[in-house]
């Protein structure tokens, strides 16, 4: 990872969080944005990463419904100048749009970022935001697949092994060239993607896939709470 950003200004680069989902798959109380470990919320541990980066242009958070004014305090507390908060929508995507809605002018390139990959390094941010500006449309990390991938039928039984060479689990934040990203958002005809660099390919645009980092796995199950947990517990100790 290239951890050096330089003394170029983040001004014309915009971070959105996506935090409005529920969460069901980690089952917490409260909307996972919101849940705790060792006591501070994922989005406060996200929002706390991206304040660091001094100087950006806008931060604009997706709540989930009924959490704007927990989200607002978040915000307020840790930013400076603070983030603007939007309603989520029920998708991911329609989160993201609603974010975009609000984007000032002067942004030119937009970040967008899961609040449940929580412990996302900084460096991580900053090497997407240098290969947007070295000229890809869309930036997205990702991790080699360690896993062997089955391809299976409708009762469970394997058709093929996937070579797994070419694959990658891909992390956030995702980068884009602004006009890029809002064309995308506003196009009916791309429609069922889980994230947007899966909206580019269906417009078909160009993709570039970077090294993303261990520390950027999403928060999902509650197996996905005891990883964060001893990451938590690991970083307070060194
Ligand atoms: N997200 C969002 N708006 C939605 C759905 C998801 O902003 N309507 C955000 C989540 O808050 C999360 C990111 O998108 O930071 C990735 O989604 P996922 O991990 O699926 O989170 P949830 O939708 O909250 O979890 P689940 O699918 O288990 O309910
Ligand atoms: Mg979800």
């Amino acid at each position: 990872m290239t951890s050096n950003y330089g003394d170029r200004s983040l001004r014309s680069v915009a971070i959105v969080i996506a935090a409005a989902g529920r969460g069901e798959r980690l089952g917490g109380e409260l909307p996972k944005a919101l849940e705790q470990v060792a006591g501070v919320s994922l989005l406060e541990y996200c929002v706390h990463v991206i304040a660091g980066m001094r100087g950006l242009g806008a931060v604009v958070v997706a709540a989930p419904d009924g959490y704007l004014a927990d989200v607002e305090e978040i915000c307020a507390r840790l930013t400076k100048p603070g983030a603007t908060v939007v309603a989520g929508g029920s998708t991911r995507t329609e989160s993201v749009s609603n974010a975009l809605a609000v984007m000032p002018d002067g942004i030119d390139i937009v970040l967008v970022h899961d609040a449940a990959r929580a412990f996302t390094p900084v460096e991580q941010f900053l090497d997407v935001i240098a290969a947007v500006e070295a000229g890809a449309d869309a930036v997205i990390p990702g991790l080699a697949v360690v896993d062997t991938i089955k391809e299976v039928d409708a009762s469970g039984s394997v058709l093929r092994t996937v070579p797994r060479d070419s694959l990658r689990g891909v992390q956030t934040p995702q980068g884009f060239r602004r006009e890029t990203l809002d064309a995308v958002h506003r196009d009916e005809n791309v429609d069922g993607a889980t994230d947007d660099a899966g909206m580019i390919e269906a417009s078909g645009g160009l993709v570039k896939v970077i090294p993303g980092h261990p520390d950027a796995f999403k928060v999902t199950t509650p197996f996905d709470r005891l990883i964060a947990l001893a990451l938590v517990t690991s970083r307070s100790v060194q």
